[in-house]
């Protein structure tokens, strides 16, 4: 799958790329991210990508022109596409979202700066409009990390058979992890469960379903953690 990112701070990326999951992806060949700094596409000698607002206002908004001339660029180049905006009005991002786009050939992503875009940006360009949530960051930077990785993740070949297997029933389920813990069996008097270490494996998955039920229960609740998350267990 080839992302193209479409922001005037490329450089915000560098690291993302080079590790995390979307690192394993782009050596595995499962997905390709190009960044676009659409800065190279504003006119003038100062390559302007922003005014004032029409009608007063606080702040600046991004142009029209090197947004329309950084798609165009683009789709002449790499053919159509579907193309993503981010911004807090969109709709949330969900992991069914996640998992069609995933699907695509290729994908185009707008990281929108500033106080707004242009209206004309986005009534003559088609965008599905996407939120990571309900607060408003700087940029659509992160957000278009958020997007990438969770794409990633789910391309073919990138995770491992049992974590790809473990992934699809919680994006099915809609469920929520159930807890893990490694060694020690003891950590500052905090135990590990004894039924992890029975080696009754029904047992076990009987024990993990029912955890993660309850932890899905506490988060539609808005209860936060489980009550005896932190405390140590004496
Ligand atoms: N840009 C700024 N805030 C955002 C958000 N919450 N989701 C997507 N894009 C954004």
């Amino acid at each position: 799958m080839r992302i193209h990112v479409l922001s005037l701070f490329p450089g915000i990326f560098d690291g993302f790329l080079q590790g995390s999951i979307v690192r394993i992806a782009r050596e595995k060949g499962a997905i390709d991210v190009e960044l676009c700094d659409f800065r190279s596409f504003a006119a003038g000698r100062h390559a302007t990508v922003d005014d004032r607002p029409f009608g007063g206002g606080p702040g600046m908004v991004l142009k029209p022109e090197p947004i329309f001339a950084a798609v165009e660029a683009l789709e002449d180049t790499h053919g159509p596409m579907h193309r993503v905006m981010l911004t807090p009005a969109g709709r949330p991002l969900d992991q069914a979202t996640l998992r069609r786009l995933s699907a695509l050939p290729q994908l185009m992503i707008l990281c929108g700066r500033y106080e707004g875009i242009d209206e004309r940006v986005r009534s003559g360009i088609e965008w599905e409009e996407i939120s990571i949530g309900d607060y408003v960051l700087s940029g659509g930077e992160v957000p278009a990390m958020v997007l990438i990785d969770g794409i990633a993740r789910l391309l073919p070949g990138v995770l491992g058979d049992a974590e790809s297997a473990e992934l699809e029933s919680f994006s099915t389920a809609g469920a929520v992890d159930h807890p893990q813990y490694t060694r020690p069996r003891d950590f500052r008097g905090m135990t590990v469960p004894d039924v992890l270490l029975s080696g009754d494996h029904a047992k076990i998955e009987e024990w993990r379903a029912q955890e993660a039920a309850r932890r899905s229960e506490h988060r539609t609740l808005g209860t936060g953690t489980s009550p005896q998350s932190c405390a140590p267990q004496m």
